[in-house]
């Protein structure tokens, strides 16, 4: 047994930053062993912690006693040493590491905590099934790509943090046992014990409470918040996830996103020392659907949306010349020298859009003086076929689709396949960050199920003073002053100018099909607020999780969160969520149902 040493040493270096500068000191390492490679009486390890890696070496011939455990030494075991630091033999550097032009001589060392064999390698980027990544978290967490998430993370709150105080907001708290805070998702529940059959709603973001704060004079709020939301998840989605939440009072559109862009370029400026181009280009919701499809358009590559409504109504083609005659939307992109898609291709690209909708996919593929070849080719005159040409810079090797419906669904289905086609052929590689303003949302949609409108945003965001008539003559109409922040076709964050006078409050309420009682019940004491001199404000909130996702390249925001949950809401590691025992109901009062 190698003699106790540890308790006397301190670690002098990281595994991540001895160098030729290094050679000659002796040195004391800790952290956790990679590959042990055996190698004519020599035992070579790489030994890892968070900074990096640095390789050792054992010599049983010289102490048999002790370095001869240094066979025993397995991936994952937990390590100290104290060694001299030597410059590694010519041929044997490695140019790929920041200490690979050395290795540190074991002269002593300790196995601190031996481990199981790993239920999967964390040396190489394999990939390992996300449950088992998942129910390991602490050994996944040990992969560097993993700790640079977690890093990037940080360095992104700190500079949020450092840039929101040197503006004047405060960071404050606000409760998580609170009341329903609408924001289109389910709540979390959590029952009260001590007001049997009562329940607190985790807050989907801290919206009321911040409005609070400005009728309490505060002026300028953040919160780095936790938000709770039960919703179906998918990549970009968590039941909770974190906000940068901020709120300002005296203020207009301009002031919160000017606000914003800044806050935003300091955040990638401190996390990864990319200058973001400022200031951000703004275009309307009406004009993202127009042109996208989606209201959070990735403006990085064109593949534009066009009308051709008015070109096909006079052709032959039965389905197109109906859908224009009866005030339908025909629209077109134009898949720029993708006309090298197979018939596979097509199919699959129409499946595709079927599933949001789509009751086909018209194809054209552009032939030498753009003549057309298509199914449906032969009912389109060649005038017509030339003037759509023209309409869509349709050139020899480009395909064109088509999609003919009620504008929501052309919009989709068309900005879907959009996207689609970018991935495809890669339009995105290597673009960087490109930001847009998505601004001037309705203010309601209908909701078909339930038949009546709902709030886009919130029920606490302000029409344009110019809409307020609309607001019961024609609530579709009536656009919302709010905006969200797109980063390469992701919503990276949302807010608005809210309403700050009760009289407006109610008649949005009206609009929504609220009634006096229920806005009373659920929302009596921010309106009550209203009515003590609340001042105008305005707000918004960055996604964090996405933020950093996208800074950091990665395809899912699991990845940037240190323990998430996953796509059915579970916890792999700690098994939540879990059964409890009958006691702990019947203290809060609560019965299971049989069928459970
Ligand atoms: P909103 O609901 O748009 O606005 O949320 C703000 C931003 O939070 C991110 N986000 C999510 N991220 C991960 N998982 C989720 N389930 C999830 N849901 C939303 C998005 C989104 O842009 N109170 C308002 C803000 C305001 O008006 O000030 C709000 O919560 O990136
Ligand atoms: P059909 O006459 O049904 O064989 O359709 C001819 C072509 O039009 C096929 O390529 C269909 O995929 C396509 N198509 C059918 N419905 C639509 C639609 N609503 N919008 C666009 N293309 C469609």
């Amino acid at each position: 047994m190698s003699e106790r040493f540890i308790s006397d040493l301190k670690r002098t270096h990281s595994c991540g930053e001895l160098g030729l500068e290094n050679v000659g000191s002796q040195v004391v390492l800790m952290g956790w062993a990679m590959r042990r490679r055996d190698h004519g009486g020599l035992i070579f390890v790489d030994l890892r912690d968070r900074e990096g890696i640095t390789q050792v070496v054992f010599n049983p011939e010289v102490d048999e006693g002790s370095h001869g455990e240094a066979h025993t030494i397995r991936s994952e075991f937990c390590v100290a040493l104290r060694g001299t630091v030597r410059a590694r033999p010519e041929g044997m550097t490695n140019p790929n590491l920041v200490t690979g032009g050395i290795e540190v001589y074991v002269d002593q060392f300790e196995i601190l905590n031996p481990s199981k064999t790993p239920p999967f390698m964390l040396e190489e980027w394999i990939e390992v099934n996300e449950n088992i990544r998942l129910k390991y978290r602490y050994l996944d967490l040990r992969r560097p790509e993993m700790y640079a998430n977690l890093l990037l993370r940080h360095r992104a709150a700190a500079a949020a943090r450092r840039f929101l105080n040197e503006n004047g907001f405060l960071e404050v708290e606000t409760p998580f046992l609170t009341k329903s805070t609408p924001e289109g998702a389910r709540d979390y529940l959590v029952p009260s014990r001590v007001n049997p059959g009562s329940f607190y709603a985790l807050p989907q973001s801290p919206q009321l409470f911040k409005q609070l704060l400005m009728m309490g004079g505060v002026e300028r709020y953040y919160q780095i918040a936790r938000c709770f939301r039960d919703e179906d998840l998918r990549a970009d989605r968590q039941p909770e996830f974190t906000q940068v939440d901020l709120e300002m009072s005296f203020v207009a559109e301009d002031d919160v996103m000017d606000l914003t862009e800044g806050l935003v370029a300091a955040i990638i400026k401190e996390a990864t020392g990319q200058q973001m181009s400022l200031p951000v280009p703004r275009m309307t919701y009406d004009q993202a659907i127009d042109r996208y499809g989606l209201d959070a358009p990735d403006v990085r590559f064109g593949l534009e949306l066009t009308d051709v409504t008015d070109l096909v109504a006079d052709a032959e083609f039965k389905l197109f010349a109906t859908a224009a005659a009866k005030g339908l939307l025909v629209k077109a992109i134009n898949g720029k020298q993708m006309a090298s898609l197979s018939r596979k291709d097509l199919d699959d690209l129409t499946s595709y859009v079927a599933d949001f909708g789509a009751k086909g996919l018209a194809w054209v593929k552009i032939k030498p003086e753009g003549e057309w070849q298509s199914p449906i080719a032969k009912f389109f005159t060649p005038e017509l076929q030339q003037a759509i040409n023209g309409r869509m810079d349709a050139v020899e090797g480009d395909i064109l689709f088509f999609g003919a419906d009620v504008p929501a669904v052309v919009h989709e289905c068309l900005g879907r396949l959009r996207l689609e086609l970018a991935r495809r052929f890669q339009l995105n590689k290597e673009k960087g960050l490109t930001f847009c303003w998505v601004t001037e949302f309705p203010m309601v949609e209908y909701n078909p199920d339930e038949k009546r409108w709902e709030a886009m945003h919130h029920p606490f965001t302000s029409p344009r003073q110019e809409d307020l008539e609309l607001l019961t003559s024609d609530p579709g109409k009536v656009k919302a002053r709010a905006y969200d922040l797109v980063l390469n076709g992701s919503e990276v964050g949302g807010g608005s100018i809210r309403i700050h006078r009760p009289d407006v409050q109610a008649k949005v309420f009206a609009a929504l099909g609220i009634s006096d009682e229920e806005a009373q019940e659920k929302f009596g004491f921010l309106l009550e607020a209203l009515t003590y001199g609340a001042p105008p404000h305005g707000g918004l909130a960055l996604g964090f999780d996405r933020l950093v996702a996208i800074l950091a390249g990665e395809p899912s925001i699991r990845e940037v969160i240190a323990f998430p949950k996953t796509q059915k809401a579970s916890c792999p590691l700690t098994e939540a969520p879990s059964r409890v025992a009958a006691g702990q109901l019947l203290e809060l009062g609560l019965r299971l149902d049989k069928a459970e």
